[in-house]
């Protein structure tokens, strides 16, 4: 996978005070009022952290929330879980993505599903994990995230995951 590239007069930053979350509209409330009500405090406490696409000045485009996870070594994929400790493992929880329905179809929506999984590589470096995991909010996401590699949990229709070693080999190769 390539560096994320934006369009000029676009750029990633960390959600802040200033942003204007109020117009978000990605068309799916939980998406919206996760942004809205919820970002800010779970990133002062530490839980979460939630990078926001910017148009400028001020518009916010599209968003993403990662936070830490654990994950029991037996709701892993049988093939994954096999070469792993019978044990609680550490993931990266993709818990937040979503863009603006006026910017929707236009490529957002992946290079920031990029982005965040660029970001989780770098963590990855200094701070292992075994997988990438999401929890779909509608059967609509589960279509789009499907079209990246992600897999389904067993058992979890709703929940999906990507190993380590195909996002490392996402943007080592
Ligand atoms: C799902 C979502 C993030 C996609 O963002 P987007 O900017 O519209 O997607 P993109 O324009 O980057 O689309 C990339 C590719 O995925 C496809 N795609 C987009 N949404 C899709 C969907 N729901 N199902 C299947 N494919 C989809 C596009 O057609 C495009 O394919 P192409 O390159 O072959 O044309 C966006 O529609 C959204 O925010 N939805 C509401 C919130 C949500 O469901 N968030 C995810 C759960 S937390």
């Amino acid at each position: 996978m390539r560096p994320v590239r934006w369009p000029t007069g676009f750029c990633i930053e960390q959600l802040e005070k200033h942003h204007k979350r109020s117009a978000f509209r990605s068309d799916v409330e939980a998406v919206d009022e996760w942004l809205k009500k919820s970002a800010r405090q779970a990133q002062k406490k530490r839980l979460s952290i939630t990078r926001v696409l910017i148009k400028e000045p001020d518009t916010i485009v599209g968003y993403y929330t990662l936070a830490m996870g654990q994950v029991n070594f037996d709701e892993l994929p049988h093939e994954i879980a096999r070469k792993l400790p019978a044990t609680l493992l550490p993931l990266v929880t993709l818990a937040w993505l979503g863009v603006d329905k006026n910017y929707q179809g236009q490529g957002f929506g992946e290079r920031l599903l990029a982005q965040a999984l660029a970001d989780c590589h770098q963590t990855g470096q200094i701070m292992p994990f075994v997988a990438v995991l999401l929890e779909c909010a509608t059967i609509s996401a589960k279509t789009f995230y499907q079209r990246y590699d992600f897999e389904e949990l067993p058992g979890h229709p709703m929940k999906l995951m990507i190993p380590w070693k195909l996002i490392d080999s996402m943007m080592t190769g």
